[in-house]
């Protein structure tokens, strides 16, 4: 890998379409700036009409290629998934890179999304599981699709919860996100297997920012005190973390470099910051077990299935 690696080396990229969950904010927005500055046709993936318009507006000046459009998507409501997927299927056909990128993190108080799932592991892992499904049959028109799934160093703090995985026992918001980015690295590790057990060329992979000053810090939601306590967390965090841009190279370089093969885990050098490197990742990640576990789970949950091309030898 090179050294140091930016946006300015992403490969040609014209020709290709990309679809970057949470694209209006953060890392998923410059992640489709610099996919569109490449040439790529890329579709930003988001809930709210007014920021992705916004966010629309950056992408298109940044653009070389054809026009970027939004991709209505509520990663917390599985119709809403349903939907943008069709869409997909239907109106844009191909889709070369999908970078499962949004998120929520550690939210104060537990919220659920529209089918009852926790908020954290509902949006960031069940979410992408079924969005990606949806956008599977476009996906598998391309020639060497690439699934990118944005996960985070809180990952080697996470096990997954088997007992009440939407925690509605007890919630702990932290283990709840460290529980939903170890999910999304699982999920990886399960995609790849089975892309190339059904024979396809669909590679999936993981990256993770280290600490990059987004919006993902605006944790809110405490009262009193601790609302004050969570400002100056917060503040400090901002403060001490890397650029956006910078944040977002190890999920770019995941989405378009020749030599990343299935299931690496890119992040930064330093691990809370610098540029791209292959990564290490909590050894609960690497369990086959684990990950076929939460690949059946995450069916059960959400009626999804996934559609390959040789269903019979998937096991
Ligand atoms: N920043 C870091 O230091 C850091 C560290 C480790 C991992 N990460 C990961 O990086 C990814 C991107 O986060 P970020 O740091 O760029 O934070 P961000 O600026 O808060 O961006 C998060 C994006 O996800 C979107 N999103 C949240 N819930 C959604 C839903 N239900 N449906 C569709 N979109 C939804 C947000 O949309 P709205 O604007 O509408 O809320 C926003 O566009 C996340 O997966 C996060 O876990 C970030």
């Amino acid at each position: 890998m090179p050294r140091r690696w930016t946006a300015a080396d992403i490969p040609d990229q014209r020709g290709k379409t990309a679809v970057v969950t949470g694209a209006n904010s953060g890392l998923g927005l410059r992640t489709a700036e610099a996919l569109a500055a490449k040439g790529a046709h890329v579709l930003l993936a988001c809930r709210n009409e007014i920021k992705a318009a916004a966010a629309l507006e950056t992408v298109a000046a940044a653009a070389t290629g054809p026009k970027p459009e939004v991709l209505p998507l509520d990663l917390a409501d599985l119709t809403a998934i349903r939907r943008a997927g069709d869409h997909v299927d239907v109106s844009v056909g191909q889709v070369d890179v999908l970078v499962n990128n949004a998120g929520v993190m550690a939210l104060p108080r537990h919220s659920r999304t529209a089918d009852g799932f926790d908020a954290q592991f509902g949006t960031n892992h069940l979410g992408h599981f079924a969005f990606t499904a949806a956008v599977l049959p476009a996906l598998l028109r391309a020639p060497t699709p690439r699934v990118v799934t944005v996960s985070s160093v809180a990952a080697w703090g996470g096990v997954i919860n088997w007992l009440d995985p939407n925690w509605r026992q007890v919630y702990l918001r932290w283990l709840a996100y460290s529980q939903s980015k170890l999910a999304n690295l699982l999920f990886t590790a399960e995609l790849n297997r089975r892309a190339r057990q059904a024979g396809t060329e669909l590679v999936a992979v993981a990256a993770h920012p280290g600490l990059s000053a987004t919006h993902l810090y605006d944790l809110g939601g405490e009262r009193g005190a601790l609302a004050t306590l969570a400002g100056l967390q917060q503040k400090a965090l901002v403060a001490l973390a890397q650029p956006d841009r910078m944040g977002a190279l190890p999920q770019l370089y995941a989405a378009t470099m020749p030599d990343v093969p299935g299931n690496t885990y890119l992040g930064p050098g330093f691990e809370f910051a610098g540029y791209p490197r292959r990564t290490l990742r909590n050894p609960l990640a690497y369990s086959r077990t684990q990950a076929r576990a939460l690949w059946r789970l995450s069916e059960r949950l959400t009626g999804v299935r996934y559609e390959w091309p040789q269903r019979s030898s998937i096991g």
